[in-house]
């Protein structure tokens, strides 16, 4: 964990911080033809008085590395303790005029990342957040910075023993902000949420990052067990012998190939004064290799990432529950692994959903869809929520299309899909809505059954998906799906505040968009 604080002043430092860190702006291009492409850069008033300190030696260097203060850009001098720390580190921010939040977030993992590489614990940072747009508020502001510093100091070194103690020890510990007073009581909130937001974010991420053979649908159990502990939250667990009884048939038909338990997890937040009622869906699938369906072994590879619907609405409920919230909130988590063995389900076979529809099983690698059928079946007949919002790795369709940063998502309600742009807007996660066109859903009717789990072309997979999807919503419950598989996992970083591996994507968006309804 990182310790935020603030202080109204450089000169109220009690100690010296191992490095000062200073935000800077690129200069605004000038009209002016006369200005030279190599003129020097320009300093403000704050780096004049750290390069007097240097005896010249700071613009030398910002000369001699060519720093321009693009954002993402850093600049480290020692400074044997003159200019008020063992350090100073320049981060680039990019030209004024696009300073944002998301601007804030990088720059803080992007500051996070370059001080643990000189053991830079505790830091001091100067960052003109007084640039950013007027709407954003000092409490979104310690937000950022919070997301920003957590995100990029997170690894998953459980396994890696060694490095982790060395990661540890060099690791960002302290970041204290100089900041105007009339500014701290509501940036302090801020740095409260973030973190709150940032233990979701690395519990998702800490799930998915497990492998397949710890990470069981009972591993998923255990944690939802531990969120259960919260103040108001209840846990249901329904096993096989319920899921039979309730007649989750595509839910078990995914499940029967494996030795593995098999849940739908259901927890529940009820605060007192709640109006509203919101259900979070999540495909958790601890392994998926395809079923008889095998995938090949490149494809396999991060199969241990598919249970990310259930890890993320899991920690989001968490997350909802730690805020107080004043919505109710339902996670349901449908829990399975997708194995070939002599028990599995076969292509061919017909099995039928908790909402009475059959599905005709052609791909037993289309098995996200199985296990999401009953749980939203379950969530419209016995919840009657004010929305569902559905979490899923479905599609490599959705990867194909739009790689790891942005997720596709699709509903049936324009109202609840503006929400959806909004929280992304705010938590800076990238979405773009996909059509629900009505001549995709064709394709997922059946011959022999209601439906088929797979389409007839290989076009479009993802929409099918959401349709094939949207037979098991109840009727005018309004309704959004999101296909995370590109962003969920990814082998390196996507921004400096993300991680390799899981990286918890959708929480901060999740938890956005169920205060909406607040
Ligand atoms: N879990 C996969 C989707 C996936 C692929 C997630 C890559 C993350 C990265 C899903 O169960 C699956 O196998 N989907 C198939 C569906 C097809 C058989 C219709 C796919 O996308 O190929
Ligand atoms: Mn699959
Ligand atoms: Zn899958």
């Amino acid at each position: 964990m990182i310790k935020f604080d603030l202080l109204p002043s450089l000169d109220a430092v009690s100690s010296v911080p191992s490095v000062r860190v200073i935000g800077v702006f690129a200069p605004t291009p000038s009209k002016d033809k006369k200005q030279k492409a190599d003129a020097s850069f320009p300093l403000s008033s704050e780096l004049k008085v750290v390069d007097k300190a240097l005896g010249g030696f700071l613009a030398e260097t910002i000369e001699d590395e060519s720093f321009q203060g693009t954002a993402g850009q850093t600049l480290l001098l020692a400074t044997n303790g003159v200019a008020g720390a063992k350090r100073v580190l320049l981060v680039g921010l990019g030209q004024q005029k696009t300073f944002t939040l998301e601007t804030l977030r990088r720059a803080c993992g992007t500051l996070a990342v370059a001080v643990s590489r000189v053991a830079g614990t505790d830091v001091v940072a100067e960052l003109p957040l007084g640039a950013l747009p007027t709407e954003v508020t000092p409490e979104q502001v310690g937000e950022a910075i919070t997301v920003g510093a957590m995100g990029a100091t997170y690894k998953f070194l459980k396994y890696k023993q060694e490095d982790l103690k060395k990661f540890e020890k060099r690791r960002l510990k302290s970041l204290t902000v100089v900041v105007d007073k009339s500014q701290h009581t509501a940036m302090k909130r801020g740095f409260k949420r973030g973190t709150t937001l940032m233990e979701a974010v690395f519990m998702t991420r800490d799930t998915v990052n497990e492998p397949a053979s710890v990470m069981t649908p009972d591993g998923v159990k255990k944690i939802a067990e531990s969120v259960a502990k919260l103040p108001n939250v209840s846990l249901k667990v329904m096993g096989r012998p319920e899921l039979k009884k309730l007649g989750a048939g595509a839910h078990l038909a995914v499940a029967q190939g494996s030795d593995q338990a098999a849940y739908l997890l259901h927890l529940t937040y009820k605060p007192k004064k709640a109006t509203k009622k919101i259900v979070l869906v999540g495909k958790g699938i601890t392994f998926d290799s395809g079923g008889l369906s095998l995938k090949p072994a490149d494809y396999m590879m991060d199969m241990k990432d598919d249970l990310t619907g259930s890890a993320t609405v899991i920690a989001t409920l968490k997350a909802i529950a730690e805020l107080k919230l004043p919505v109710e909130v339902h996670a349901l988590a449908a829990m399975a692994e997708n194995m070939p063995s002599g028990k599995a389900m076969r292509p061919g076979d017909v099995v039928t959903a908790m909402n009475g529809k059959t599905i005709e099983i052609l791909n037993t690698d289309a098995e996200g869809r199985l296990v999401l059928a009953d749980a939203l079946s379950y969530a419209s007949a016995k919840l009657t929520p004010d929305a569902i919002f559905d979490v899923a790795t479905l599609t490599g369709a959705a990867m194909h299309a739009l790689g790891h940063i942005v997720a596709p998502f699709m509903g049936t309600d324009d109202s609840l899909n503006d929400r959806v742009r909004e929280a992304s807007d705010v938590s800076g996660e990238l979405l773009l809505e996909l059509p629900l066109v009505p001549e995709y859903a064709e394709e997922m009717k059946g011959q022999v059954s209601d439906l088929r789990n797979i389409g007839t072309t290989p076009y479009a997979g993802t929409v099918k998906a959401a349709h094939f999807l949207h037979a098991f919503v109840g009727e005018g419950i309004p309704w959004v799906h999101f296909d995370i598989a590109g962003p969920a996992f990814t082998s390196k970083r996507t921004r400096s505040y993300n991680a390799e591996g899981g990286t918890g994507f959708l929480v901060r968006t999740l938890v956005e968009l169920v205060e909406s309804f607040s």
